[in-house]
């Protein structure tokens, strides 16, 4: 696969200062200054150089917080093997009549049902170390024998290692999908009927999903930690400081058959640790499934609030009048 990960978001807010405090709480560190010239800004993005800058234990500077006047997405990073993928994706985007900004190492493009700017670029590819082994005692098989699990000796805080997944609203969900599976070079993993794709520029299941939507908004992103205790200290963690975080979890997914637990930043797009994704490395292996109605979301946990299906600010997103609680 050409494409192999993403490689950062630019998430627009109207309270930086707030939003960036809140994922400082998730666990991903506050990175050097934008100033320092690490990155440079995005072609067609004048914002995207500015903000604050965030980074998970292995994928670096993954989250660049902008001031918008709503909150969304601005920009979408995947990370390319060389120079060829990209001819490739600005050959395909052109093929759909999608402008198209080409430098060097990059290609870039809008996708006007998200309104995302997606950067493929050039970039090398992840490589993470597994954490220490936790032996974990099943029936018969008592691997872990005369010592306390691990998972309720760990003190460190949890530090998400990188960035897994966003989805997105669109008013556009059928020519957004085309954009990233025709356009960028996504595959499909699973499909909802009539609803969305999971789709996937990595090993990971899903990269991305587009959902339909009134007003193209962020509806969540998802960041790996190591394992189901790691979930949940970081959610319990993040309820410690303030229960009204909370959104829904904890739960295993049945796509992706991912634990997860999703928490509410304060400009009011969700947050979720995940641990345990499906991994698809050789395509042929994988199943494709369809899947109907809520179904496939959830194998079990406690049923998802409406305010998860329909965030409460859509309304408001939609006339602009959104202002996040302060
Ligand atoms: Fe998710």
């Amino acid at each position: 696969m050409s494409l192999h990960r993403l490689t950062q978001i630019v998430m627009g807010v109207p309270n930086v200062e707030q939003t960036a405090a809140y994922y400082t709480d998730f666990g991903l560190t506050p990175g050097a200054s934008p100033a320092d010239g690490s990155r440079p800004a995005a072609p067609q993005t004048a914002a995207a150089g500015s903000g604050h800058v965030l980074s998970t234990a292995d994928g670096g500077e993954q989250l660049r917080i902008v001031h918008t006047p709503r909150r969304r997405l601005v920009e979408l990073g995947v990370g390319a093997d060389d120079p060829d993928d990209l001819d490739r994706v600005a050959a395909a985007l052109a093929r759909l009549d999608v402008p198209v900004h080409r430098t060097a190492g990059s290609v870039s493009a809008v996708d006007p049902g998200t309104e995302v700017l997606v950067r493929v670029e050039t970039a090398p590819r992840l490589r993470q170390t597994p954490p220490p082994a936790a032996p974990y005692n099943t029936p018969g098989a008592a691997v872990r024998q005369g010592e306390r699990a691990p998972g309720i000796l760990r003190e460190v805080p949890v530090r998400p290692r990188k960035l897994g997944h966003v989805v997105l609203g669109s008013t556009d969900q059928e020519a957004s999908q085309r954009f990233f599976l025709e356009g960028i070079g996504f595959k499909v993993s699973d499909t909802v009927k009539g609803l969305a794709a999971f789709m996937r520029c990595s090993t990971d299941h899903h990269n991305v999903l587009v959902q339909q939507a009134p007003v193209a908004f962020l509806h969540h992103t998802s960041w790996q930690v190591d394992d189901v205790d790691e979930i949940g200290r970081g959610a319990t963690a993040m309820l410690e400081a303030d229960p009204d975080r909370h959104t829904w979890g904890l739960g295993r997914h049945h796509i992706g058959s991912n634990f997860f637990w999703y928490l509410k930043d304060p400009a009011g797009t969700f947050s979720e640790y995940y641990s345990d994704l499906d991994c698809i490395v050789d395509d042929a292996l994988w199943k494709p499934g369809v899947f109907e109605g809520a179904k496939g979301l959830y194998a079990w946990g406690p049923p998802p609030p409406p305010s998860f299906l329909a965030p409460e600010d859509l309304a408001a997103l939609m006339t602009g009048a959104h202002t996040p609680a302060q």
